[in-house]
């Protein structure tokens, strides 16, 4: 198996990590930043002797050696910095997934596309556009990130296993993302019988700026410990046919009532890619807070699209 990473930078380079000490793939590492992804690879393979793992890991400038990649990870991209607008980092971030999907489909036309850069629900929907893969094989990490720290404040609230706490998260990524407090558990009982109404509210609100929390602790960069993990968890399912359901930003095609949006919904990742979408039974408001998130989703594509007209 092979996962290509493209962006050497912390959420790339962490990723290349975990899945060559998982063992799940060998790892070619990619950057438009001469060395960079070569001088990260070369760093992780000196590694593999110690952390006793046998995967091959690579890394350069160029695209070639992502032929033959299973996988096709994306993470090029810049972050958000001060002064910088929402519109200013869609047309930057557009740009470079534009370019890395063409040069991608170059080596790599059959690979499944995981994408991670931000504005992630966008930068999905340019990778399906430019690649014309069908929904199953172009798909986006989001709300394993953001279930991911939902379930960490459940678990720091009540002390328990972050392990046992199962939760989900749908809608885009971003401050209108849709977590479901009454689709979380911990071992199975659900967190509406063990955290007042309050605390949960808090929880959901700090689960909402989670990636905000940490930009504001860090100062300079954003998450990737956490980023990292959740795409690793999403490659491990799709190479190892796992079929685990994990929160995916995927093209709706009238699940939910939405037609034709990327946003995040519990979906079966297995060899295929998305091998199926999971309709929840959503209350009202629950669905209303989906259609309403989906909504802020097409207004970033309708701006993009505006910006290439
Ligand atoms: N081709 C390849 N690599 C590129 C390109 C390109 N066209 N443009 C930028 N890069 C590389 C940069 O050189 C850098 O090494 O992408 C890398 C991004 O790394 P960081 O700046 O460290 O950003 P990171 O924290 O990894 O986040 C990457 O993931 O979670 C999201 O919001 C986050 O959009 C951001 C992305």
């Amino acid at each position: 198996m092979k996962v290509t990473v493209v962006g050497a930078g912390n959420v790339g380079a962490t990723c290349a990590q975990r899945i060559a000490e998982c063992s799940i793939a060998d790892v070619y590492l990619v950057d438009v930043v001469e060395g960079l992804a070569a001088g990260k690879a070369l760093d992780l393979a000196e590694a593999a002797p110690v952390v006793d793992h046998g995967s091959r890991i690579e890394g350069g400038t160029g695209y070639a050696p992502a032929e033959g990649s299973d996988v096709v990870v994306i993470t090029a991209g810049i972050a958000r910095k001060p002064g910088m607008s929402r519109d200013d980092l869609l047309a930057t971030n557009g740009k470079i997934a534009t370019q890395v999907v063409e040069n991608v489909m170059k080596y790599a036309p059959d690979a499944i596309l995981l994408m991670v850069a931000n504005p992630l629900d966008v930068t999905t929907y340019i990778a399906q556009q430019v690649s014309g893969h069908p929904r199953e094989r172009v798909f986006g990490m989001a709300g394993v990130l953001d279930t991911a720290r939902f379930r960490a404040f459940i678990a720091m609230e009540l002390g328990c296993a972050p392990g046992d706490v199962t939760a989900m998260v749908l809608g885009g990524h971003g401050d209108s993302m849709v977590p479901l407090p009454r689709h979380s558990t911990v071992s199975g009982i659900p967190i509406t019988e063990l955290i007042p109404a309050d605390r949960i509210e808090a929880i959901v609100d700090r689960t909402r700026k989670g990636g905000a929390e940490i930009v504001g602790l860090l100062k300079t960069g954003s998450a990737f410990y956490a980023p990292s993990a959740a795409v690793t968890q999403m490659v491990a399912s799709i190479l190892r046919d796992e079929k685990r359901i994990l929160p995916t930003c995927v093209q709706l095609t009238g699940e939910y009532g939405l037609d034709d949006v990327f946003v995040g919904v519990p979906a079966k990742l297995g060899s295929s890619g998305v091998e199926e979408v999971i309709e929840l039974d959503l209350n009202d408001e629950e669905m209303a807070a989906l259609h309403s998130s989906a909504d802020a989703v097409r207004e970033t594509v309708a701006a993009w699209k505006g910006m290439n007209a």
